[in-house]
C-alpha cells in the first residue's frame, strides 16, 4: 500500500494539510505525519489538530525558536532520520516555511519524490525567507500542486513544466468545511463584545514587517490610523505580541487579543468589515468570506485577489472593480491532490 510522509510544522500548514489528510484516509492510503515542532504553543499548534481533526503526528522533531540556518539544518537532519525509518513512497510538503524547505530537501536527497502543495507562488522578493523556501522546494519537487494559473505560469517561467497541475486551493476546502462548525461553536464575537460588520481584523507576523523597528513602527502607525475609523481587533502572533508589549506608548485604539484557533478565526473573519494583514493565507480567506482586504506589504503572491478587487496593497490608492476568482476552485482541491499522488 502506498505510504505518504507529510511534513508540517507551522500554523498555516496544519490548516492546509487537514483536508488532504482526510482525503488520504478516505482513499485508503497510509499517511505518516511528521511535525517539525516549528510552532509549538498549544494555541499555535495543538488547537488546529483538535479543531480540524488532523491525526496525531507520528513524530514531533521539536525544532523551533532558532535562526534560519540552525532551524533548517536541525530539521533536515531529523527529517532524514524519520524518512529513513518510514521509507515513504512520496513526501508531501506545504507552503513556504522552513519546515517546507527542510522536508523537500531531505526527501530529494534520499531520492524520494516530493509533492509540493501550493507550488509556484512567487513574490519576486528574495529578501523574504519564504521566497527562498518556495523556489528551492519547487525546484526539487516531482509533483507541483498549484493553487492558481498564475502559479503554473510562474513555474513555466523558471523552466518547470513537468508534474505541474492546477488543483485549486486547499485552504478553500478547509474554509468550506469549517464555516458551519465555526458558527455553532465559536464564541469569539461574544467574548470580545463585537458586532458583525462593525470591526476590522488585523494580523502582523512577517519577518519583513517585524524585524526592522522602523518598518514595524510604520505598520503600527497605519493600524492606529485605521482604528480612528473602526474598531480594530488584532489576534497576536507570539513574536508580534512580544514587540507590542514592549512598545512605549502602547498601540492606540487596537484591541489586542490572544492568537486564535481556526474556528474562532473563521467566525471573526467572516463577520468582519475589513481585513488588514501581512499573512498570505488571510488575504485569500478574506476573499472566501467576501470581506475586503488591505495587505500590509509592498507586494503579494496572491495577485488574483488584487486583480479581482477584493484586496489591495497598503501602497495602492483603491480597489479595482470586483469580480469572482474561479482559480481557487470548488473546495475539492484535496481530492484532486490525492488522485495525482496515487498516479505518481
Ligand atoms: C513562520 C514562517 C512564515 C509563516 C508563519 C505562520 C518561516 C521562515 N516562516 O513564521 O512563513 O507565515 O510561520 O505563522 O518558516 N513562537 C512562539 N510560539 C510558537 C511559534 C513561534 O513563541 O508556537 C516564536 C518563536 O520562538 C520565534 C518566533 O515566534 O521567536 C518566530 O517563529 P518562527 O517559527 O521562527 O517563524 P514565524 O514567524 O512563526
Amino acid at each position: 500500500m502506498m505510504k505518504i510522509l507529510t511534513v508540517v510544522g507551522a500554523r498555516p500548514q496544519f490548516i492546509k494539510a487537514a483536508p488532504v489528510s482526510h482525503a488520504l484516509a478516505e482513499a485508503g492510503l497510509t499517511e505518516v505525519i511528521v511535525h517539525t515542532g516549528q510552532h509549538f504553543d498549544a494555541a499555535m499548534s495543538d488547537v488546529f489538530f483538535q479543531e480540524l481533526d488532523i491525526p496525531k503526528p507520528a513524530y514531533n522533531l521539536e525544532v523551533n525558536s532558532l535562526g534560519h540556518g540552525a532551524m533548517t539544518g536541525k530539521m533536515l537532519e531529523r527529517l532524514e532520520g524519520a524518512m529513513q525509518v518510514e521509507k515513504p513512497d512520496i513526501v508531501l510538503v506545504y507552503g513556504d516555511t522552513n519546515s517546507t524547505v527542510a522536508g523537500a530537501l531531505a526527501a530529494a536527497k534520499l531520492h524520494i519524490p516530493v509533492a509540493h502543495v501550493e507550488a509556484g507562488l512567487r513574490s519576486f522578493n528574495r529578501r523574504m525567507p519564504e521566497e527562498i523556501n518556495r523556489v528551492v522546494a519547487d525546484h526539487v519537487s516531482s509533483l507541483l500542486l498549484c493553487p492558481t494559473q498564475t502559479a503554473v505560469a510562474n513555474l513555466a517561467a523558471e523552466g518547470i513544466t513537468e508534474g505541474v497541475h492546477a488543483v485549486g486551493d486547499v485552504m478553500f476546502d478547509t474554509t468550506l468545511a469549517a464555516v458551519k462548525r465555526a458558527e455553532g461553536r465559536s464564541t469569539i464575537l461574544e467574548r470580545h463584545g463585537l458586532t458583525p460588520g462593525r470591526y476590522a481584523v488585523a494580523t502582523i507576523h512577517r519577518a519583513e514587517n517585524t524585524d526592522d523597528p522602523e518598518r514595524f513602527e510604520r505598520v503600527v502607525a497605519w493600524l492606529e490610523a485605521a482604528a480612528l475609523h473602526s474598531a480594530v481587533v488584532m489576534p497576536v502572533h507570539p513574536r508580534t505580541g512580544k514587540l507590542l508589549a514592549s512598545r512605549n506608548p502602547a498601540p492606540a485604539g487596537l484591541t489586542l487579543i490572544e492568537s486564535l484557533g481556526y474556528l474562532d478565526m473563521v467566525r471573526l473573519v467572516s463577520q468582519a468589515a475589513a481585513i488588514f494583514t501581512d499573512s498570505g493565507g488571510l488575504q485569500k480567506e478574506a476573499y472566501f468570506h467576501r470581506v475586503p482586504c488591505v495587505t500590509l506589504r509592498d507586494e503579494t503572491e496572491w495577485v488574483e485577489t488584487i486583480e479581482a478587487g477584493w484586496n489591495r496593497l497598503w501602497t495602492d490608492d483603491g480597489y479595482t472593480p470586483r469580480k469572482e476568482i474561479p482559480d481557487f476552485g470548488d473546495g475539492q482541491a484535496s481530492l484532486r491532490i490525492v488522485d495525482l499522488l496515487k498516479a505518481l
